[in-house]
């Protein structure tokens, strides 16, 4: 690393959001609850087609360094009564939108969704394949881990519709896995994947992270390289969040082993490079995806999108999440159901109620910035007289957020001329800190609820 970078990075540390929304699940209160959700989404047109996500927050074993809120629950029987759960869910949903409605994309996410048992999974499927009018050329997929996977699962996944899975890696050194408690070898991801495709489930994503204990550059390039040869859809390189605050088995890592933000610039660029040269394209923050894959097609033709699950090819403005902790993206605002299994069943018990625990209502200047942080998270640029058009707003209304750009401007990482705001090559790792200028909410003392923005 040069004097130069190390600069950049004494300026552009610090903690932000990913920007998956906007607002930010940091603004979510509980003035938002289960009667606007019902009037919100009572109020869809009737020809407005919907995403569908379903969260299982289960997993087979946990992993120290996962950030997310999951839970081994070992009996079936109790797995299968939260998938009769999200089944009630859905039927209290569809009472409200009527049935028949359009969903372009499908997405099981958690945790890891097939620790549902192969015949809870397909009673849900089932369910929404009767309740819902799934289109032709719908992404429907799911995560799954690789360690875990039951043999019989992949000929269900096919059966069932699916056409995508994603799978988590994250690193192939034997030293870095023992350091995060997720020991998968290289043979296993290759068998996962092989009997997936084998299925007939084609695409498929896998994760990796940089930035975890024990990382250096030339095991993540290793890493990166080894799954390369996989030949995979997509990639998602991120960045480790460490949010012990958050998530408390974080601390049972060798935390004094963490890279140094200088070494997690180093080991991201050089997972770049190397997924570069081996034919994969960048998306936005942090996808690497195959040419002949729909997410290239879609960034190529602008509509690439971003919502609660990162980057996707889902153009549907409305997003329904079932389950526990799964969030909703409403035209009149968004909201979050209950976080924890318990939580979540507790207030389905309630008859005919929703789950929903908080939320934020939208005012138009929260969508026209919305709109903006998107654009610049998918497509890297933002016009923003264009944009401020779209929300009938004067063209010098971003006049102090360009201002406040200068410093980034001067850096190189981002051109200006007039509104037409640019992310340069340079500038893709700072995308959040670009981002981030239009984000009225962020504060100094709100920033440190996020993880480390580089
Ligand atoms: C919700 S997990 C599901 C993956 C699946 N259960 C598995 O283990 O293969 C999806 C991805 O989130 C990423 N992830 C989880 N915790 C993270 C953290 N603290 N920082 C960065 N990425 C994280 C990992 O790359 C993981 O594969
Ligand atoms: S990485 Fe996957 S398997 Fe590991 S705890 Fe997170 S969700 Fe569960």
């Amino acid at each position: 690393m040069n004097a130069a970078d190390s600069t950049l990075l004494s300026r552009y540390g610090g903690n932000l959001p990913r920007y998956t929304s906007y607002p930010t699940a940091a603004q979510f209160t509980d003035a938002v609850g289960p009667d606007d959700s019902r009037a919100w989404l009572s109020s869809l047109p009737a020809d407005q087609p919907v995403s569908l996500y379903l969260h299982v927050p289960f997993c087979d074993t946990l992993c120290r360094f996962c950030g997310c809120n999951t839970a081994v629950l070992r009996n079936a029987d109790a797995r299968s009564a939260y998938a009769a759960l999200l089944h009630e869910e859905l039927r209290r949903v569809i009472a409200l939108i009527g049935p028949g409605r359009r969903v372009t994309h499908l997405q099981w996410g958690g945790g890891t969704p097939t620790t549902l048992p192969a015949s809870a999974m397909r009673r849900v499927m089932d369910a929404i394949r009767r309740d819902f009018d799934i289109a032709p050329d719908a992404e429907i997929s799911i995560e799954v881990d690789p360690r875990h996977l039951p043999p019989d699962y992949p000929a269900v996944l096919h059966e069932l519709g699916f056409n995508r899975a994603s799978m988590g890696v994250q690193d192939l050194d034997a030293s870095v896995q023992q350091a995060c408690g997720r020991i998968q070898s290289w043979e296993q991801t290759r068998d996962c994947l092989e009997a997936l495709r084998g299925a007939g489930v084609a695409s498929i994503n896998i994760d990796l992270i940089y930035g975890l204990p024990r990382q250096d550059t030339e095991g993540v390039a290793r890493t990166a390289q080894a799954v390369a040869s996989l030949g995979p859809d997509r990639l998602a390189v991120f960045g480790y969040a460490h949010v012990p605050w958050k998530q408390k088995r974080q601390t049972l890592m060798p935390v004094g082993e963490l890279p140094c933000a200088e070494d997690r610039i180093s080991q991201r660029a050089a997972m770049d490079g190397v997924l570069r040269a081996a034919g994969f394209l960048p998306v936005g923050l942090d996808h690497y995806v195959s040419p002949d894959d729909s997410m290239a097609h879609a960034l190529k033709a602008g509509r690439l999108h971003r919502n609660f699950q990162g980057y996707t090819t889902d153009s549907a403005p409305v997003l329904i999440g079932i389950g526990a902790s799964a969030i909703s993206a409403l035209p009149g605002g968004m909201t979050q159901n209950a976080v924890s299994a318990a939580a979540y069943a507790r207030l389905m018990a309630r008859p005919d109620s929703l789950p929903v625990a908080r939320g934020v209502r939208l005012q138009e200047d929260d969508r026209a910035r919305a709109d903006i942080i998107e654009q610049i998270m998918c497509a890297m640029q933002v016009d923003l007289d264009a944009m401020g058009a779209r929300h009938g707003l004067p063209a010098s209304h971003f006049d102090a957020e360009c201002d406040r750009l200068a410093p980034m401007v001067a850096d190189g990482l981002v051109t200006l001329a007039g509104h037409d705001v640019r992310v340069t090559e340079k500038g893709r790792p700072f995308v959040r800190h670009v981002a981030a200028i239009f984000d009225r909410y962020l504060t100094a003392q709100s920033s440190t609820r996020h993880a480390s923005a580089l």
